[in-house]
């Protein structure tokens, strides 16, 4: 097993060249490692596990077992992408989980948010331990585990950050591949193991996604109106050249209503709040200017495409003293 520790002579992978190189280390190391065993990933689809996951089937091919499980808090698209990039195109050996009505029974009626994170992070680990328990004799466990993860779960900042951790209950030998490599370095790897821009330069999304986005209790029309509206912004920055230019943007939709009018009559629906920040660390953050004709459309969009939405706000807000996700 790799030490946690990088060693200081570790160049920084900030080329294709040295993303081979690497891709090719590891795909020997992760051999010797495992040999003809099989290996249980949690896929997500995010940046980590997803690159993860390209490099255990490089080495291993069907010996690795990726578990996608779909919580209902993913973006609009994203558990159809897992499935065509891994499984189709990449012929991976992919488990899909729909747990949507699991997870949305249990966070039925929850409001506070650290509950919410808390139920959504245990539903997982159950999910996925099931899953595990039907498949005999797996005894890896790969992690989409990054350096930052290391060095902040050694200052104690981010042990809520990681839904979708190690069950604890379960005995398996550790395959973290990427577990040396900063963010950046994971995206040059990503870049020559030839996945999709989309997937290798995706923005941060937290672990409970659209859970924290749809604030208070969940419901599914408030929690389809979060992901319909969030699919419009990400469609009209990548339009508009916004897209790699701000860190992090996406909409909330708070669980309170207000007046407004449609078709002539009086209406009581949601409202949707922008929210788009530009930070190094997400330590602090501050706000982009977003063109007002691009927020103008925006508005035009949301209101007339999204149900059960009448007003769209944008979050102006530094942090401090906000911070980035609403809750
Ligand atoms: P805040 O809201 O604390 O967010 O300013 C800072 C960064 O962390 C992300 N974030 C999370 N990521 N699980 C995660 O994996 C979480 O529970 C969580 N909460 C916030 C947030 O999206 C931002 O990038």
């Amino acid at each position: 097993m790799q030490t946690d520790v990088r060693p200081e002579a570790m160049k920084r992978i900030v080329n294709e060249s040295l993303a081979k190189q690497f891709i090719d280390d590891q795909v020997k190391a992760l051999r010797r490692q495992v040999g003809d065993s099989k290996v249980l990933l949690a896929l997500s689809g995010g940046v980590d596990s997803s690159v993860t996951a390209a490099l255990l089937i490089k080495a291993i091919g069907k010996n690795l077992v990726c578990v996608h499980v779909n919580h209902g808090l993913l973006r609009k698209g994203e558990p159809e992408q897992v499935i065509k990039v891994f499984r189709d195109q990449m012929g991976a050996e992919l488990i899909y989980v729909d747990a949507v009505d699991r997870f949305l029974d249990k966070l039925a009626g929850i409001t506070d948010p650290e509950r919410k994170r808390h139920i959504i992070g245990k539903e997982f680990i159950d999910v996925f331990a099931e899953e595990a328990a039907k498949l005999d004799g797996i005894k890896f466990l790969a992690q989409g585990t990054i350096y930052p993860d290391i060095l902040e779960s050694k200052d104690g900042i981010k042990a809520h950050h990681n839904v979708g951790g190690l069950p604890p209950e379960l005995d398996f030998e550790l395959v973290e591949p990427v577990k040396l490599l900063y963010k950046d370095e994971v995206r040059v790897v990503g870049k020559a193991l030839g996945l999709p821009d989309g997937m290798v330069f995706r923005q941060p999304f937290p672990g409970p996604g659209l859970g924290v986005r749809c604030t208070g209790a969940i419901t599914r029309d408030r929690l389809e109106a979060v992901r319909e509206a969030d699919a419009i912004l990400r469609e009209e920055f990548a339009k508009n050249g916004l897209a790699d230019k701000v860190w992090q943007y996406f909409t909330i939709v708070p669980d309170y209503k207000s007046t407004g009018i449609k078709d002539g009559k009086r209406t009581y629906e949601w409202p949707v709040i922008i929210r788009a920040v530009n930070t190094r660390d997400a330590v602090t953050a501050t706000v982009p200017e977003i063109p007002f004709s691009l927020l103008q459309h925006l508005t035009a969009r949301i209101t007339a495409e999204v149900k059960g939405v009448n007003r769209v706000l944008f979050d102006l807000s530094p942090k401090p003293v906000a911070t980035i996700e609403w809750e």
